[in-house]
Protein backbone atom coordinates (compact mmCIF):
# COMPACT_ATOMS: atom_id res chain seq x y z
CA UNK A 1 0.00 0.00 0.00
CA UNK A 2 1.17 3.73 -0.52
CA UNK A 3 2.48 5.67 1.92
CA UNK A 4 0.77 8.73 2.33
CA UNK A 5 3.51 11.51 3.33
CA UNK A 6 2.67 15.45 3.54
CA UNK A 7 3.10 17.59 0.85
CA UNK A 8 6.21 19.83 1.57
CA UNK A 9 4.02 22.62 1.18
CA UNK A 10 1.60 22.01 3.90
CA UNK A 11 1.44 23.26 7.39
CA UNK A 12 -1.17 21.61 8.95
CA UNK A 13 -3.53 19.06 8.43
CA UNK A 14 -7.31 20.20 9.56
CA UNK A 15 -9.34 16.95 8.74
CA UNK A 16 -7.41 13.88 7.57
CA UNK A 17 -8.56 11.59 5.28
CA UNK A 18 -10.24 8.34 7.05
CA UNK A 19 -12.61 11.53 8.78
CA UNK A 20 -13.34 12.81 5.31
CA UNK A 21 -14.71 9.38 4.18
CA UNK A 22 -16.21 8.45 7.60
CA UNK A 23 -18.23 12.16 7.53
CA UNK A 24 -19.11 11.58 3.25
CA UNK A 25 -20.79 8.35 3.90
CA UNK A 26 -22.68 9.66 7.23
CA UNK A 27 -23.67 12.67 4.65
CA UNK A 28 -25.02 10.03 2.08
CA UNK A 29 -26.94 8.26 4.66
CA UNK A 30 -28.57 11.72 5.76
CA UNK A 31 -29.14 12.76 2.14
CA UNK A 32 -31.10 9.14 1.33
CA UNK A 33 -33.00 9.67 4.32
CA UNK A 34 -33.89 12.68 3.38
CA UNK A 35 -34.94 11.68 -0.59
CA UNK A 36 -36.12 8.06 0.30
CA UNK A 37 -36.85 6.64 -3.34
CA UNK A 38 -37.25 10.21 -5.42
CA UNK A 39 -34.98 10.71 -7.77
CA UNK A 40 -32.54 13.95 -7.25
CA UNK A 41 -30.75 15.77 -9.72
CA UNK A 42 -27.55 16.78 -8.52
CA UNK A 43 -25.59 19.91 -9.33
CA UNK A 44 -22.20 20.22 -8.93
CA UNK A 45 -20.34 23.47 -8.52
CA UNK A 46 -17.16 23.30 -10.87
CA UNK A 47 -14.19 22.83 -9.90
CA UNK A 48 -14.14 23.00 -5.96
CA UNK A 49 -16.80 20.43 -5.63
CA UNK A 50 -15.70 17.64 -8.22
CA UNK A 51 -13.42 15.41 -5.16
CA UNK A 52 -16.13 15.53 -2.81
CA UNK A 53 -19.11 14.85 -5.25
CA UNK A 54 -17.44 11.78 -7.14
CA UNK A 55 -17.42 10.35 -3.43
CA UNK A 56 -20.69 11.00 -2.40
CA UNK A 57 -22.25 10.16 -5.55
CA UNK A 58 -21.32 6.68 -5.43
CA UNK A 59 -22.56 6.52 -2.03
CA UNK A 60 -25.73 7.50 -2.89
CA UNK A 61 -28.62 5.06 -3.35
CA UNK A 62 -31.13 6.83 -5.37
CA UNK A 63 -31.73 7.35 -8.69
CA UNK A 64 -29.91 10.58 -9.84
CA UNK A 65 -29.26 13.07 -12.40
CA UNK A 66 -25.86 14.71 -12.77
CA UNK A 67 -25.03 18.73 -14.18
CA UNK A 68 -22.74 21.17 -13.47
CA UNK A 69 -22.56 24.74 -13.15
CA UNK A 70 -19.15 27.27 -13.19
CA UNK A 71 -19.47 30.13 -11.12
CA UNK A 72 -17.03 33.27 -10.82
CA UNK A 73 -16.88 35.83 -8.31
CA UNK A 74 -15.83 39.34 -9.35
CA UNK A 75 -14.09 41.32 -6.78
CA UNK A 76 -11.48 40.65 -3.88
CA UNK A 77 -13.58 38.13 -1.85
CA UNK A 78 -12.81 40.41 1.05
CA UNK A 79 -15.44 43.25 -0.27
CA UNK A 80 -18.23 43.62 0.78
CA UNK A 81 -19.70 43.88 -3.13
CA UNK A 82 -18.39 41.10 -4.58
CA UNK A 83 -20.59 39.70 -7.35
CA UNK A 84 -20.98 36.21 -8.72
CA UNK A 85 -21.95 35.28 -11.98
CA UNK A 86 -22.99 32.18 -13.41
CA UNK A 87 -20.26 31.14 -16.45
CA UNK A 88 -21.69 27.97 -17.04
CA UNK A 89 -25.22 26.84 -16.60
CA UNK A 90 -26.66 23.36 -16.43
CA UNK A 91 -27.77 21.77 -19.25
CA UNK A 92 -30.42 19.34 -17.25
CA UNK A 93 -34.21 20.88 -17.03
CA UNK A 94 -34.86 20.81 -13.23
CA UNK A 95 -38.68 21.95 -13.55
CA UNK A 96 -40.40 20.18 -10.50
CA UNK A 97 -37.24 18.25 -10.08
CA UNK A 98 -35.77 17.63 -6.67
CA UNK A 99 -32.39 19.22 -7.54
CA UNK A 100 -29.53 18.95 -4.60
CA UNK A 101 -26.79 21.55 -5.14
CA UNK A 102 -23.22 20.94 -4.61
CA UNK A 103 -20.18 22.84 -3.64
CA UNK A 104 -16.72 22.37 -1.79
CA UNK A 105 -17.51 25.39 0.93
CA UNK A 106 -19.85 27.70 1.69
CA UNK A 107 -17.83 30.66 2.56
CA UNK A 108 -19.41 34.62 2.61
CA UNK A 109 -22.59 32.63 1.08
CA UNK A 110 -22.70 34.61 -2.22
CA UNK A 111 -21.90 31.70 -4.90
CA UNK A 112 -24.51 29.34 -3.52
CA UNK A 113 -26.81 32.28 -3.26
CA UNK A 114 -26.81 33.39 -6.71
CA UNK A 115 -27.10 29.81 -7.74
CA UNK A 116 -29.93 28.97 -5.56
CA UNK A 117 -31.62 32.37 -7.33
CA UNK A 118 -31.07 31.21 -10.91
CA UNK A 119 -31.91 27.68 -9.94
CA UNK A 120 -35.57 28.45 -8.33
CA UNK A 121 -36.47 30.02 -11.26
CA UNK A 122 -36.78 27.02 -13.15
CA UNK A 123 -39.55 25.93 -10.56
CA UNK A 124 -37.69 22.96 -9.02
CA UNK A 125 -39.93 20.53 -6.91
CA UNK A 126 -36.88 21.29 -3.88
CA UNK A 127 -33.51 22.76 -3.82
CA UNK A 128 -31.15 22.14 -1.12
CA UNK A 129 -27.82 22.29 -0.99
CA UNK A 130 -25.06 20.44 0.88
CA UNK A 131 -21.16 21.31 1.39
CA UNK A 132 -18.00 19.79 2.05
CA UNK A 133 -17.14 22.85 4.11
CA UNK A 134 -18.70 25.31 6.10
CA UNK A 135 -17.13 28.65 7.47
CA UNK A 136 -20.32 30.27 8.98
CA UNK A 137 -17.61 33.30 10.85
CA UNK A 138 -17.17 34.70 7.34
CA UNK A 139 -20.71 35.01 5.74
CA UNK A 140 -21.60 38.12 4.00
CA UNK A 141 -25.22 36.99 2.81
CA UNK A 142 -27.49 35.20 5.17
CA UNK A 143 -27.43 31.18 3.62
CA UNK A 144 -27.15 28.17 5.68
CA UNK A 145 -26.33 24.77 3.94
CA UNK A 146 -28.96 21.53 4.44
CA UNK A 147 -26.43 19.12 4.79
CA UNK A 148 -22.80 20.11 5.95
CA UNK A 149 -19.73 17.76 5.97
CA UNK A 150 -17.55 20.14 8.69
CA UNK A 151 -17.76 23.35 10.58
CA UNK A 152 -14.30 25.14 10.69
CA UNK A 153 -12.21 28.65 11.74
CA UNK A 154 -11.87 30.93 9.05
CA UNK A 155 -8.37 29.89 7.70
CA UNK A 156 -7.76 29.22 3.72
CA UNK A 157 -8.21 25.47 3.16
CA UNK A 158 -6.79 23.70 0.47
CA UNK A 159 -7.26 19.71 -0.70
CA UNK A 160 -10.23 17.36 -1.52
CA UNK A 161 -10.83 19.66 -4.23
CA UNK A 162 -10.10 23.18 -3.06
CA UNK A 163 -7.46 24.91 -4.73
CA UNK A 164 -4.97 27.57 -4.09
CA UNK A 165 -4.19 28.78 -8.17
CA UNK A 166 -5.35 25.56 -9.07
CA UNK A 167 -2.99 23.41 -6.86
CA UNK A 168 -3.55 21.35 -4.37
CA UNK A 169 -7.45 19.80 -4.98
CA UNK A 170 -5.68 16.37 -5.19
CA UNK A 171 -4.23 16.20 -1.53
CA UNK A 172 -6.41 13.57 0.58
CA UNK A 173 -6.89 15.29 3.29
CA UNK A 174 -7.92 19.03 3.86
CA UNK A 175 -4.72 21.45 4.96
CA UNK A 176 -3.49 25.10 5.55
CA UNK A 177 -0.39 25.70 3.36
CA UNK A 178 2.62 27.03 5.02
CA UNK A 179 2.98 30.90 4.78
CA UNK A 180 4.23 32.43 2.23
CA UNK A 181 4.05 29.56 -0.93
P1 LIG B 1 -18.56 32.06 -1.24
O1 LIG B 1 -17.76 33.16 -0.59
O2 LIG B 1 -19.25 32.53 -2.46
O3 LIG B 1 -17.39 31.12 -1.66
O4 LIG B 1 -19.42 31.31 -0.26
C1 LIG B 1 -17.48 29.93 -2.21
C2 LIG B 1 -16.24 29.73 -3.03
O5 LIG B 1 -15.10 30.42 -2.47
C3 LIG B 1 -13.95 29.64 -2.58
N1 LIG B 1 -13.34 29.50 -1.24
C4 LIG B 1 -12.26 28.78 -0.94
N2 LIG B 1 -11.48 28.02 -1.73
N3 LIG B 1 -10.17 27.47 0.14
C5 LIG B 1 -10.44 27.37 -1.17
O6 LIG B 1 -9.72 26.65 -1.86
C6 LIG B 1 -10.89 28.20 1.01
O7 LIG B 1 -10.61 28.25 2.20
C7 LIG B 1 -12.01 28.91 0.42
N4 LIG B 1 -12.94 29.72 0.94
C8 LIG B 1 -13.74 30.07 -0.12
C9 LIG B 1 -14.41 28.31 -3.17
O8 LIG B 1 -14.10 28.33 -4.54
C10 LIG B 1 -15.89 28.28 -3.02
O9 LIG B 1 -16.56 27.58 -4.05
Amino acid sequence: MARTSLHPDVAEVLISQARIRRRIAALAREIARCYGHAEVSIIGVLNGSMVFLGELLRQLPMQTRLDSVVARSYGARTTSNGRVSIRRPWHLSLRRKHVLLVDDILDTGRTLRRICERIRRENPASLRTCVLLDKPSRRVVPFTADFVGFTIPDKFVVGYGLDFAERYRNLPYIAVLRRGI
